[in-house]
């Protein structure tokens, strides 16, 4: 029996028990649901344009095959194998691999904390298109319309909070019922996703500003091509883009039936999802230029999901446009938030034995109060001007080192790991398994070296910047507290949890 010489025969009946994807297209749709998200409309746009347009594409394109996809892969086939969540999974391959895994885990569950908080601001815009109500706050009474007036007043209201909690009871209901509960969600959320986008494409594109939007989106800038800060902005994009170094690729490949697909899934799965933020770049270019807020100073800030965005929509299309466009943010983050839900969950419940609804319920509310200081609606005073509120400011920071440290370093050890002490031609050899194609023997060294190298030079590029150009600083005391905060929480998540007793 290959699963019991494989799994011990203690697992034999958490393997038996263990959930699995009805389809293959349920899995692709619950990849895809977790990498488009709201990466697609915020980071993904801002940092074509920022960095050149239709250069940056390409070398996005370049850098999701020598880096991201042989790092999606990687994931899948750890979870396929040990049809295990990331921390009992790369256990097995060394018990060093378990500290990782739940680094990773804390990592996330910070992620997932300002992120649905996120997902609750765009919820509250959409209530607000839909019934036409006035905001008041600080910034006078605000309509929709008004924008950043409608930003800042919601920031400084306890909305935020409102916005976390209803979104957390969507995320909740769906993950409760696992897999099939994800699979059916994404069913409805894959098709309806694609018709808003391409409409809104359709509309941004016959707006008297497409041709302008269109020229600041793609302008080639040929001289920044050698630029290494576009190269190392692409890897560490394609990370969050991709939902690497989160721990959820593991835990969704995880629920395949024993030799699922993996390959052609993970080049289909990044692709779908590189070609969804481009179409959306289609429609927000287009439509800041219609109403004059291209080149606006939030562009490439979390304000430009939310300042930029919905005051073009709004103004050129009315608040019904507004409405949709709010739902289709909401409905991104809602898969992206709840597959980074499972990936802890999965963890929890393979390390404990925990049911899934113990599970779940517990790690919605853990996360949920770590999501609630993303909320706190008190201006920050000596905060940069762009982090009104001390909820906007935490979430910011801890974003930073979310995003530029911790994906990375873990994507990175997690590749030396796999790569190197389990074996990268095991890698190959399992992909290759039931994979639609096959995988030359030479790809064997792009996940080792090439890959690892893509990821060691983007780290050392981040590392760079500080040095040249400081840390994260907004001028507060938080600035240097945040960090060390960051770390005691991953790392000390991550011993007590490699320490805790499982049942495995
Ligand atoms: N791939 C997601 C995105 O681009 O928005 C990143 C992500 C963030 C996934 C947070 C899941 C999550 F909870």
């Amino acid at each position: 029996m290959e699963v019991a010489s494989d799994l011990g025969e203690t697992s034999i009946e958490a393997e038996i028990a263990r959930e699995t994807w009805i389809t293959r297209l349920g899995f692709i749709f619950a990849v895809w649901g977790s990498m488009t998200g709201l990466g697609n409309v915020w980071n993904w746009p801002s940092k074509v344009s920022l960095l050149g347009g239709g250069p940056f594409v390409l070398i996005y394109l370049i850098m999701l095959a020598l880096v991201g996809i042989p790092v999606v892969l990687t994931e899948f086939v750890l979870g396929s194998t040990f049809r295990r969540g990331f921390p009992s999974a790369l256990k097995r391959i060394h018990p060093a691999g378990e500290f990782l895994g739940w680094f990773c885990m804390a990592n996330s569950a910070v992620l997932e904390a300002f992120y649905v908080v996120l997902i609750g601001y765009a919820a509250v815009y959409a209530g607000f298109a839909l019934t036409g109500l006035q905001l008041g706050g600080p910034m006078g009474a605000a309509y929709f319309t008004d924008q950043p007036e409608f930003f800042v007043n919601l920031l400084m209201s306890p909305l935020t909070l409102v916005g976390l909690i209803v979104v957390w009871i969507v995320v909740f209901a769906i993950d409760y019922f696992g897999t099939k509960g994800i699979e059916r969600s994404v069913m409805i959320f894959f098709p309806l996703l694609w018709i808003i986008v391409i409409g809104m494409a359709i509309f941004g594109l016959t707006q008297p500003g497409a041709a302008a939007g269109i020229n600041f989106y793609l302008n080639p800038q040929p001289n920044q091509f050698f630029e290494t800060k576009m190269w190392s902005t692409a890897v560490s994009l394609s990370f969050f883009k991709l939902s690497a170094g989160m721990g959820i690729l593991t835990a969704y490949a995880s629920y395949l039936p024993r030799k699922g697909e993996l390959t052609n899934s993970a080049v289909t799965t990044s692709l779908l999802d590189t070609t969804f933020a481009f179409t959306a770049g289609l429609a927000v270019f287009p439509i800041a230029a219609t109403v004059g807020v291209l080149g606006d100073e939030t562009v490439g800030s979390v304000g430009f999901a939310f300042v930029a965005w919905p005051g073009g929509m709004t103004m050129s299309g009315g608040n019904l446009l507004g409405f949709v466009f709010f739902l289709m943010i909401v409905f991104l983050g809602v898969t992206s938030a709840v597959s980074l839900l499972e990936a802890v969950v999965t963890a929890v419940m393979d390390k404990f034995g925990w049911p899934r609804s113990r599970t779940v319920i517990v790690m919605t509310i853990v996360m949920f109060l770590m999501g609630v200081p993303f909320t706190l609606w008190m201006a920050a005073p000596g905060a940069a001007a762009t982090d009104v509120t001390w909820g906007l400011y935490l979430l910011d920071i801890f974003d930073y080192y979310v995003e530029n440290f911790g994906l990375v370093l873990v994507t990175l050890f997690m590749m030396l790991i796999t790569g190197w002490v389990w074996g990268g031609a095991k890698i190959i050899e399992t992909a290759n398994e039931a994979g639609d194609f096959e995988l030359p023997s030479w790809y064997v060294w792009v996940i080792k070296v090439i890959a690892p190298i893509g990821i060691i030079a983007a780290f050392a590029f981040i590392v760079l910047s500080i040095f040249l150009e400081g840390l994260y600083l907004a001028g507060t005391v938080l600035d240097l507290i945040a960090p060390l905060v960051w770390v005691v929480i991953c790392a000390g998540a991550a011993i007590a949890l490699t320490m805790a007793k499982g049942v495995e």
